[in-house]
């Protein structure tokens, strides 16, 4: 493990990759078949076919799939293109339901996309509102497309009673799992959804590779086209797909509930920030998968804190939100002002986070944060409110 790694709090942005999808990457990349084109007609071809087929069979048999419901993507943000432009294209007399907690990228293709789209509010603890929720789907066709666990405030939505309304209304549902696998269980989601997105990068896995899982009798137009393979046209990135298939099977066998020392290291970290009176936890009285913290800590800068903090890595508001200047949507939903959401910090752990890495990483936040707040004195009133 990369001694490095011991900085690293922004799990939720990226997972550092496990040593055994490494290992089987390169194993994968050493052979002579990892050469041949999935989709050739000789023997290397045949070896690698088999070799992918293997793996599919074995992820296929631990969460009972058929091989037409998963399709390899090139991460979230594409397979949320796929299922929300995709749905737009097939039913242009349709809306698109979704919430104000969404990751950017959703927010980003919904402005492209000209259908009506409906935007269900939420509490202060971000539990979406099913009154509203229901009287929209009134208005059938409609897709309802919502993120799981948060990926800036760890929130986990219950889906449940939203599964049961997308039924009774004969709306689809697709769910944003990319936060979800490692963080909290995730096999209940496949009796619930008709699609669910997840990106291996956030789940130790390679960057540049993900699976959106449908259920078998749907489909939606394909967004770029080329002989398909695997659901999806293009090459197949084979030593991707390895790593995503071993990552998936490292989360099913070792599964979070199963993961003791991360309960210990999450159960650590936020009884630490409790017991701290100038950090906020956001979000504390909901249901939420507690190795994503967001922390607010008035009349601190966010980003001179991220600046500060180094080698320590943390985030501002969400990774994706990091590059804009805009307070994050999803702080501002669950009532945040601007000068509070500027001074949000996310932090992030995972299956290599060690309580020691946490108590010297808060030692240099709670240090940091003092000194900055020495220097924020002489800024304006509103920014500390
Ligand atoms: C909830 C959520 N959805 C979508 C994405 C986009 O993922 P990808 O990097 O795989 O495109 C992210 C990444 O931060 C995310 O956290």
């Amino acid at each position: 493990m990369n001694e490095l790694y011991r900085y690293y709090f922004d799990y939720a942005a990226s997972t550092p990759m496990d040593p055994l999808v490494l290992d089987e990457m390169t194993a994968f990349l050493e052979s002579p078949e990892s050469v041949a084109n999935f989709s050739s007609s000789h023997s290397l071809a045949y070896a690698v076919q088999a070799t992918l087929n293997e793996r599919m069979q074995l992820i296929q048999n631990k969460l009972d799939l058929d091989a037409h419901e998963i399709i390899f993507t090139s991460g979230a943000t594409e397979s949320l293109n796929y299922v929300l432009r995709g749905f737009s294209n097939k039913y242009p007399k349709s809306k698109i339901i979704t919430s104000n907690l969404e990751h950017s990228v959703t927010y980003k293709i919904l402005d492209q996309i000209p259908l009506n789209k409906v935007f269900i509010s939420n509490n202060l603890n971000a539990e979406i509102d099913l009154n509203e929720l229901e009287e929209s789907l009134k208005v059938a066709p409609s897709l309802v497309s919502l993120i799981h666990v948060n990926n800036e405030i760890g929130t986990i939505n219950e889906l449940n009673d939203v599964s049961f309304l997308c039924r009774k209304y004969d709306a689809k549902l697709h769910i944003d799992a990319s936060q979800t696998l490692g963080k909290t269980r995730f096999d209940d989601l496949f009796q619930l959804a008709d699609y669910i997105t997840v990106s291996a990068h956030k789940f130790y896995g390679p960057k540049g590779i993900g699976i959106l899982f449908k259920k078998k009798n749907e489909s939606l137009p394909s967004l770029i086209f080329g002989s398909e393979h695997l659901g999806r046209p293009g090459t197949l990135p084979t030593h991707q797909i390895i790593g995503c298939l071993k990552s998936l099977s490292l989360i099913i066998e070792n599964s979070y509930e199963k993961n003791s020392d991360l309960h210990k290291a999450e159960q650590y970290l936020e009884n630490e920030i409790l017991a701290h009176n100038a950090f906020i936890l956001n979000a504390k009285n909901t249901n939420r998968a507690r190795s994503i913290i967001s922390i607010t800590i008035p009349g601190v800068h966010a980003q001179s804190l991220q600046q500060m903090i180094t080698p320590y890595i943390i985030s501002v508001g969400s990774a994706c939100n990091s590059l804009t200047t805009e307070p994050s949507r999803v702080l501002k939903a669950i009532g945040l002002g601007d000068g509070l959401a500027y001074s949000t910090i996310r932090i992030s752990i995972g299956r290599f986070t060690k309580i020691k890495d946490i108590d010297q990483m808060l030692e240099k936040l709670i240090h940091c944060s003092i000194k900055l707040k020495k220097i924020s004195s002489g800024v304006p009133e509103w920014f500390l409110k």
